[in-house]
């Protein structure tokens, strides 16, 4: 079969995220989703204007359904054309995305401090599809940890592809904060639920307390007892591998402090080098991941080096993805931020 010609058009709130980066970082996921589920079958992908807006196009044998369906999930991605083959005609590609709850479970809540949802998504896609679990995507109900997870971001992103959550985070506001905002949320959406706080107590001493929800993704899948579990436990992430069972989650992914105070909240976790954190945090969180789990890291290049990343999570016994797409990345998001990512495998 002939190759034929497609183009992404980039969602114009991506450009206001990464500036200039934009289709640097849609380039480098798309690579990595065409390596590691759709077998390489991606080839001249090159960014040009069409009409005056510019484009992703690439080049495919016919795509199928499945391929549509991962491409339709891509974090930056607005729409999908096939391209004439003389001239710019653009003929849509309907999309078929996983999305398993309204959008505004992502961009209701504003803070200082908030992950921006588009490069939370980035960031789970590009693990998720790096792990053992990246072909089941869309057919099983996957597992992911966010073992700093603010108010949410990641865990907001996995419930929406209709995941099974969990978070720790250390800060006792956020916890409040994320638990009240999901709470009056799913009562407006009128999701089926339980949520409930309980304390956390290890060898009779507490150690936290822990958000428990369990919900339906709609009311018939309530009802038949095919329910979701989301948990967020607030408390160190040093204690992560306490906190749940061991082998049991196929992504691990967190947006590391940044070393930079966000707005006007003192963070006392914040003062501690995030290279630190990380080396000591990591070995719990690898303990908790699936043979095959995959751990995606951001962290701010201004504190923290590429290198001295890499080597902690080897030193974890993770095993890095370090060459292509994966070293394509790095993006600024203001003076004092200059944000990686890092993904490594459990062997
Ligand atoms: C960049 S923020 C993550 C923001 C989150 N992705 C969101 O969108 O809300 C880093 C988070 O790490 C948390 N943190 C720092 N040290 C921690 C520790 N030792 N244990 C657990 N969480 C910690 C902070 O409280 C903060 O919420």
């Amino acid at each position: 079969m002939s190759k034929q010609r497609f183009g992404i058009l980039i969602r114009p709130s991506a450009n206001r995220v990464y500036a200039e980066s934009s289709v640097a970082l849609m380039e480098a996921e798309l690579e990595v989703l065409d390596r590691a589920v759709l077998g390489g079958r991606i080839t001249d992908v090159e960014s040009r204007p069409i009409g005056g807006v510019p484009y992703l196009t690439f080049s495919a044998e016919d795509l199928s359904e499945r391929d549509v369906a991962f491409l339709s999930n891509l974090s930056s991605l607005y729409a999908l054309f096939r391209l004439a083959e003389d001239g710019d005609a653009l003929h849509p590609v309907g999309l078929h995305p996983l999305d398993r709850l309204d959008d505004d479970l992502l961009t209701i809540q504003k803070y200082a401090g908030k992950t921006n949802e588009y490069f939370t998504k980035l960031l789970l896609n590009v693990a998720l599809w790096s792990s053992a679990s990246g072909p089941h995507m869309a057919d099983r109900t996957l597992r992911v940890l966010d073992p700093m997870c603010g108010r949410g971001t990641t865990l907001n992103q996995a419930m929406m592809y209709g995941y099974n959550a969990d978070g720790v985070d250390i800060d006792g506001k956020d916890f409040e904060a994320y638990a009240g905002f999901l709470r009056t949320w799913m009562k407006r959406k009128r999701i089926k639920h339980t949520a409930e706080i309980v304390p956390v107590r290890r060898d009779r001493r507490l150690v936290g307390r822990r958000l428990d929800v369990t919900y339906g993704l709609s009311k018939k899948e309530y009802k038949s007892g095919d329910r979701r579990r989301l948990t967020v436990v607030n408390a160190d992430t040093l204690r992560a591998a306490d906190l749940f069972a061991a082998d049991s989650f196929d992504v691990i992914v967190t947006d590391a402090p940044y070393g930079v105070q966000h707005g006007a909240r003192n963070r006392e976790a914040l003062t501690r080098s995030p290279l630190e954190l990380l080396a000591r945090a990591l070995p719990g969180w690898v303990r908790l991941l699936r043979p095959g789990g995959v751990v995606g890291i951001s962290w701010n290049t201004c504190v923290t080096s590429r290198e001295d990343a890499l080597a902690a999570l080897a030193e974890a016994g993770l095993e890095p993805f370090d060459e292509g797409p994966y070293r394509r990345f790095r993006h600024r998001v203001d003076q004092a931020i200059t944000r990686d990512v890092i993904v490594a495998r459990r062997p």
